[in-house]
């Protein structure tokens, strides 16, 4: 029992050491494990992303020669092996016994003896291991050197804090849909399906919930009363404030969180923009479960074509693409995915929405850019780029308790409160 969903895990962790992310893959690969095992995949695929650098760096202690690149199953195998014996519960015996009966699955009986060997190697070594871990930096707090070297340089006060947090398995928060509930009475609703949720200070939509559930079990959610959003995310509708009539326009929208958020605080004239179709289809079925509406535009915000275009704004909302170091607690395989070199392309990109998308403000609007990014290059040095190029654009300060002040903006940072990693900065248009 088990051997399938192990095999399973090591198809999509083999994927996210190929560029693949385990959002695209893992819903598909869940529906062919039995229902019992699905939580156990999940925690094989997040916490053996989430640990990658260091069972890397175990795995090429243990092995006598080095795997072929290609072997990526084989390697990926190993990996969660590794992680299970180290970070779960699971008994030793089960874990080696399933991983070895796994390569089978997978058709890789070559590697039968290996992983045995590899797996029951780590053990006996396991001490000596652990204490050669401690010793290197970036192996101790499993996260990639070029990644800690950013982290260490842009926060160095509270990076301890941040590597922490992202060796941490995520809390889940809800978004309360105040046009069809309020706090107290969803939190009841939680409470009497056996869910305990706590409000949240500063965040006054949030419910952050004890323990994960999945969305089929919370009251409320398949009728539109909640929605899943980090707190850090939540901020964004509060701080761009859209008053009822007037339109607003979300330029990187989906999968709508922030748009449902901004509709469900106002009567807006809301238009949502994305460029990928597919997730675009998703904004549409979000606010239909949320009981509103936009005008959805599959459009590239970069350039300076489309019916959006046509119309100004009295709100924008930039939630830029980015390296998504902010939400790594909830997308472990960011650790593996993002490349350093990827840095200075999303920021390139970041600035040429920011700069298309400007003259589309009435003087007088504002505009929010958001990204879910803790390094400056995509949050304080892309803003104060940007001032330096619009002198029509002026800085709105922000006041959010627990935020960490960064250049012209706001950074919440994981670990130094209830929240994901997000960074926020309000700019106002001034009349010509
Ligand atoms: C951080 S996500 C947005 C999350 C969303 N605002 C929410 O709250 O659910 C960034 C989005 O930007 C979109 N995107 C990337 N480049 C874009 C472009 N040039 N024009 C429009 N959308 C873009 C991506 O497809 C992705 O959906």
């Amino acid at each position: 029992m088990g051997a399938e969903a192990r095999a399973i895990a090591a198809r999509a962790i083999a994927g996210v050491l190929r560029g693949a992310s385990l959002s695209e893959r893992l819903p598909a690969l869940e529906e062919r494990v039995a229902p019992r095992d699905r939580a156990l995949l999940r925690e094989l695929c997040h916490g053996s992303c989430r640990y990658a650098v260091r069972l890397e760096y175990w795995l090429g202690q243990l092995l006598a020669r080095p795997l072929k690149t290609r072997e990526y199953e084989v390697r990926a195998l190993l990996l969660s092996g590794l992680y299970q014996l180290e970070y779960l519960r699971v008994p030793p015996h089960a874990a080696i016994s399933e991983s070895v009966e796994a390569a089978r699955l997978l058709g890789k009986p070559w590697a039968v003896g290996l992983v045995n060997a590899v797996l029951r190697n780590f053990q006996r070594r396991r001490d000596a291991l652990l204490v050669s871990a401690g010793r290197i930096d970036a192996v101790r707090h499993a996260c990639p050197g070029w990644l800690l070297g950013r982290l260490r340089r842009a926060w160095p006060e509270q990076a301890d804090k941040v590597l922490d947090a992202w060796l941490q398995r995520p809390a889940m928060t809800l978004r309360v849909n105040r046009r069809r509930s309020d706090i107290e009475s969803a939190r009841a609703r939680l409470a009497a399906a056996g869910i305990e949720a706590r409000p949240v200070a500063g965040a006054p939509d949030a419910l952050r919930l004890e323990r994960a559930a999945p969305v089929e079990r919370l009251p409320g959610f398949a009728e539109g009363e909640l929605s899943v959003q980090d707190t850090g995310a939540q901020f964004a509708a509060a701080l761009l404030a859209p008053r009822d009539g007037q339109r607003v326009l979300d330029v990187c929208a989906a999968p709508g969180g922030k748009s449902g958020h901004l509709l469900e605080r106002a009567d807006i004239e809301l238009t949502a923009l994305d460029v990928d179709a597919a997730r675009l289809a998703r904004v549409a079925e979000n606010l239909d479960r949320l009981g509103l509406t936009a005008r959805l535009e599959l459009a590239d915000a970069s350039l300076a074509e489309g019916a959006w275009y046509r119309c100004d704004y009295d709100r924008i909302l930039v939630d830029a693409p980015c390296s998504a170091t902010g939400v790594i607690q909830r997308h472990a395989d960011i650790k593996l995915l993002r490349r350093d070199s990827d840095i200075e392309k999303l920021a390139e990109q970041q600035a040429r929405i920011l700069r298309n998308v400007w003259p589309r403000l009435r003087a007088g609007g504002m505009l929010l850019y958001v990204s879910c990014s803790v390094l400056p290059e995509e949050n304080a040095e892309q803003m104060t780029r940007f001032l330096a190029e619009h002198p029509d654009a002026e800085v709105v300060p922000i006041a959010l308790d627990g935020a960490f002040a960064a250049g012209v903006g706001s950074q919440l940072l994981p670990g130094c409160g209830p929240w994901d990693g997000f960074f926020h900065t309000l700019l106002r248009r001034r009349p010509a």
